[in-house]
């Protein structure tokens, strides 16, 4: 896939997530093979506005790269505005987002609001497109419900815009995260699009990205909600398209290990108290499957001092060892076969 001087084979890429996708998340995704990293999504107003807290979701380390800025935002101007400032942090290319359903984006005209209006959306991408000198992409869904699917009438418009990429979740507006995303329509979105295409919805294995290659004929793939607690995903994706098999497994004591690293990052990044704060919403999904988990989540969502919060979990590591020797622990196959879809493909 090529988007400006960036040449990646089938890349596996990191969606952008509010609220996950921060810069110890993306460490760690990238640490096992994200190949593309985004930033959470950051406001245009707020951008404008000189908002603290936006412009340091735009920071990043240089081994995160390629690392994408997402931007979003209702208005020509402020997007171009927003562009303007994001290029000064140098990522390796700029996205828009006009894929978020969220009420509080989606209702102040901005996100996937602008899937409805299919002539502005052209006009913030030529104002954006304009602002800087860095590629400028595209991330979306399929329309804004079942009876206005509009992405095909939308992407040549996109194209003569200037974007050189877009990213296609499969579901509409209307259909926020419920059902199954719909792979037929990115296939037929790949068919159309002169430019690159980057597959995203409901890749929870390895086994479902290799399926969504495969179905789409995307040039890359994107992970979002399989790679929480999971960023093994990534070198599993890995290992399957390079050798046709996935080789390695994270037992307990591995998710144990990257849930107190992912820890350590957001502390080193966030300071003791926000990034001990902000690690709670992780790790029920590290941990999810595991025998008498709910107690131990309780204590770790409890706890302000992250050092307490690294014995909680090397004391639960402890206890499962001894479930391990039971033979109480699922295997992480097992586990992931719980979540894959591609038995559900039609
Ligand atoms: C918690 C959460 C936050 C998200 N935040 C963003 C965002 O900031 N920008 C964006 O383009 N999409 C965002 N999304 C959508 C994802 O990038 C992705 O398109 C969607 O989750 C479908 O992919 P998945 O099935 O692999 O999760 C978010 C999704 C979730 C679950």
């Amino acid at each position: 896939m090529r988007i400006g001087k960036l040449y990646i084979e089938r890349p596996v890429i990191l969606a952008p997530m509010e609220d996950v996708t921060d810069r110890s998340f993306r460490k760690i995704c990238k640490k096992f093979g994200a190949d593309i990293v985004y930033t959470e999504f950051v406001s245009a107003e707020a951008l404008r506005r000189g908002v603290e807290k936006s412009l340091q979701k735009m920071l990043f380390e240089e081994y995160e790269r390629p690392a994408v800025i997402q931007i979003f935002g209702n208005s020509e101007e402020a997007m171009a505005e927003a562009a303007a400032i994001a290029e000064t942090y140098s990522p390796n290319y700029l996205d828009i987002n006009f894929g978020c359903p969220a009420k509080k984006v989606a209702d102040k005209g901005a996100g996937a609001a602008l899937l409805r209006e299919p002539e502005k959306m052209t006009r913030i991408v030529a104002s954006v497109v304009k602002a800087v000198s860095i590629p400028v992409t595209v991330k979306t869904r399929i329309g804004w419900d079942r009876d206005s699917i509009n992405i095909l009438d939308i992407i040549p418009r996109l194209e003569d815009a200037g974007i050189e990429a877009i990213a296609v979740h499969g579901r509409t507006r209307s259909e926020m995260y419920k059902g199954t995303a719909d792979w037929n329509w990115i296939a037929r979105v790949k068919e159309h699009a002169k430019i690159p295409v980057i597959a995203n919805g409901d890749i929870w294995s390895a086994q479902d990205a290799l399926a969504m290659f495969d179905h789409t004929g995307a040039d890359g793939i994107m992970i979002g909600r399989g790679s929480i607690g999971n960023p093994f995903i990534f070198r599993q994706v890995k290992e399957l398209l390079q050798h046709g098999a996935v080789t390695t497994f994270p037992d307990f004591r591995d998710r144990i290990a990257v849930a107190i690293e992912h820890l350590r990052c957001s502390v080193e990044f966030k300071g003791e108290k926000y990034g001990t704060l902000e690690m709670r919403r992780h790790y029920a999904t590290y941990l999810k499957g595991l025998p008498r988990v709910s107690r131990v989540r309780d204590k770790l969502v409890r706890e302000d001092n992250w050092r307490d919060v690294i014995e909680i979990l090397g004391e639960y590591e402890i206890e499962c060892e001894h479930y391990a020797r039971e033979g109480k622990i699922k295997e992480y196959a097992e586990y992931l076969n719980d979540h894959s879809r591609r038995l559900v493909l039609k």
